[in-house]
């Protein structure tokens, strides 16, 4: 079923004559199926996708031509780059840095997005690489900007672009790494801090569900010798930060790409997070409550999901139709943290 264009899609769509017979390289905010119409009018396409659903609801139709992951390297081969703004600048950043090398001289930069999400930041976002971009559309709160690589580019060199900081929780100190736009990429969440506090020594398997840059499965995996721990997260940026957080405190996990459940193997013994809010974007809400309503066929005979929430937020009428227990193990004016046993 094809659902709607957004407007900055169709947007995109009343100027594809712009990217007629480009080797075009399509990254960042992807939300729909607009890029794979794309797939018709240009010479060859290659779309970057730090969304892990956003992966696998396209790779049937793109094949090869999608790709997931934190980093795209290669030799430069492209001629033209299609930045959808993330909603983080200094994402947008980070991309135009990592794809900027993989472009060929003279290529084509277009720059695409919602005015409320940082596209009028255009004109700075691209002083590093070409000119002052000129824009080429705008209706429906969207505008679209075009400029050309004309300076020479330094190679993309990842580790440039992890933040790095310690934190102390009780007794166990971290080093968190964290790569731009990841949840507590410059400061540990105070939800997270509460979690952490509130949990009891922990032995066997435990899965971290939506682990940003990982700071809830390591506190975990250090305080706890011996527990196994699985980090997953949706966002491929997430993920790296995680792998890079537990190496450079010493520990060892398994770190999956995984849209709530669809590619965690077998059931854990805990499970903890601090799971996905925004409010208004009902999509985390759906993510969060099939994460919560589906969370007992992932625990095994006796195991305990653990989360924390702001306190606004109406969970605990879903954990008590899923487990046979719930509890709120500690809580104050803005977070609750629910402890919940099948
Ligand atoms: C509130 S942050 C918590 C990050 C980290 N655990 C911490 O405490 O700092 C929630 C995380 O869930 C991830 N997430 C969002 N939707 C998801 C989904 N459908 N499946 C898995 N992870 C998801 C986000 O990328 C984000 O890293």
């Amino acid at each position: 079923m094809s659902h709607p264009l957004s407007a900055v899609s169709q947007m995109l769509e009343r100027n594809q004559a712009l990217f007629e017979g480009k080797h075009l390289l399509v990254c960042g905010a992807l939300e729909d199926e607009y890029p794979r119409d794309l797939a018709g009018i240009v010479r060859d396409l290659t779309v970057f996708t730090t969304d892990y659903s956003y992966f696998r609801g396209q790779e049937e139709a793109l094949g090869e031509r999608i790709v997931f992951g934190h980093e795209l390297g290669g030799a430069p081969r492209f001629d033209a780059l299609l930045l959808l703004m993330p909603k983080a600048k200094a994402e947008a950043q980070f991309l135009l840095a990592m794809m900027t090398p993989l472009l060929l001289a003279g290529a084509d930069i277009f720059l695409a997005g919602d005015n409320r999400g940082g596209i009028n930041g255009a004109d700075k976002l691209m002083s590093p690489y070409g000119g002052k971009p000129v824009k080429r559309d705008s209706a429906r709160r969207c505008s679209l900007y075009h400029g050309e690589l004309s300076q020479s580019v330094p190679s993309f060199r990842l580790d440039d672009w992890f933040s790095q900081y310690q934190c102390q929780l009780g007794d166990t100190q971290l080093t968190v790494r964290a790569l731009p736009g990841v949840f507590s990429a410059s400061e540990l969440d105070l939800g997270s801090q509460m979690l952490l506090a509130s949990l009891p020594p922990l032995t066997g398997t435990l899965l971290d569900f939506g682990c940003g840059a990982g700071v809830i499965g390591s506190v975990l995996a250090k305080r706890n010798p011996g527990l196994e721990v699985t980090l997953v997260d949706i966002n491929a940026l997430a993920l790296e930060s995680s792998r890079q957080t537990l190496a450079a405190n010493g520990l060892t996990g398994t770190v999956l790409a995984s849209d709530v459940y669809s590619d965690l193997p077998g059931c854990f013994d805990q499970i903890v997070s601090n799971p996905p809010f925004h409010a208004g974007l009902k999509t985390h809400y759906a993510a969060t409550e099939t994460f919560l309503a589906e969370a007992p066929r992932h625990l095994n005979g006796r195991g305990a999901l653990t989360i924390v929430a702001n306190a606004f937020l109406r969970y605990q009428p879903i954990l008590e139709a899923a487990f046979k227990q719930t509890e709120i193990r500690t809580m104050d004016s803005k977070f609750r943290v629910y402890r919940s046993l099948r």
